[in-house]
């Protein structure tokens, strides 16, 4: 069995790494991005850069141990252990100097997730989680924000990367949800908005259309920090989380939203 702790300082130590990659060339001008899905789905040599760092010390580190990754998809899938990463959430942020980016780490043992870690070298913010253990930012214990009426929350969101031809692109549920609260925002990296959301910074989330490297290691941050995450039926890794009465809420809202 792996001893966590220890675990969870390497990965710590190579998210503070994949954080110098970053900054090195963070605001440099220069910085060429190319496009996935549509134009609004970016990935800079920096993306690539911080996977290949990640791939590499995990590969040392863990050799039987197997890796599903934003730019590379699956390594060794077959293995009881996979590290589930997003070497840069928030790319579009990155490439417009925006310094709210992050890098996600999450360990799954058959499918559970066992750690995770969410860092923001801009910030120098790391957000930290070990199953049962509890959530931490600079050793302080984690706990959601106790809110519970909806018009005192701050809520973020986000909108896919085919929300130009996808039906389902969340401007029916944004437009629904903005009236009912105190404010949102789309901060443009779910797995900061995830942290916060741990840290009762923000009092509540919710996204279509994510993939499982934007929200495992936050997921499990908002769970050990008495949070809750509830999945939405349209499209896959849809969600909505914040504390167990807010997290209801909002997904009672979208359901009306969407005439259920
Ligand atoms: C994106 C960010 C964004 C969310 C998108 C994600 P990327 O990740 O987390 O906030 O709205 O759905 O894909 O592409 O910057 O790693
Ligand atoms: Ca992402
Ligand atoms: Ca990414």
């Amino acid at each position: 069995m792996l001893q966590l702790e220890k675990v969870m300082d390497k990965v710590k130590e190579w998210a503070r790494e994949v954080g110098r990659i970053q900054m090195d060339c963070f605001r440099e001008a220069g910085l060429s991005y190319g496009t996935k899905v549509s134009t609004s789905d970016l990935v800079t040599e920096v993306d690539e850069r911080s996977e290949k760092f990640l791939m590499e010390a995990i590969g040392e580190a863990f050799p039987h141990h197997g890796i599903l990754s934003e730019e590379y998809g699956d390594y060794h899938k077959e293995s009881e252990y996979i590290w589930v990463l997003d070497p840069l959430d928030g790319t579009t942020n990155y490439v417009q100097g925006i310094p709210i980016f992050a890098v996600s780490i999450a360990l799954q043992h058959r499918g559970e997730t066992l750690l995770g870690v969410v860092y923001n070298p801009a910030l120098e913010e790391m957000f930290e989680a070990v199953k049962g253990q509890g959530a931490y930012f600079r050793g302080k214990a984690l706990k959601v924000s106790p809110r519970e009426d909806l018009k005192e929350c701050v809520l973020a969101t986000g909108f896919p990367y085919d929300k130009d031809t996808h039906p389902q692109n969340n401007i029916n549920y944004f437009s629904h949800l903005v009236p009912m609260i105190r404010g949102i925002r789309r901060m443009g990296a779910a797995a900061i908005d995830l942290a916060y959301v741990a840290a009762g910074i923000l009092d509540g989330f919710w996204e279509l259309n994510l993939k499982a490297w934007d929200v495992e290691a936050g997921n499990l941050m908002i769970k050990e920090a008495g949070g809750k995450i509830i999945d939405l039926p349209e499209r896959e890794v849809s969600q909505v989380a914040g504390n167990p009465v807010i997290c209801q809420k909002i997904y009672q809202e979208l359901r009306k939203a969407a005439g259920d």
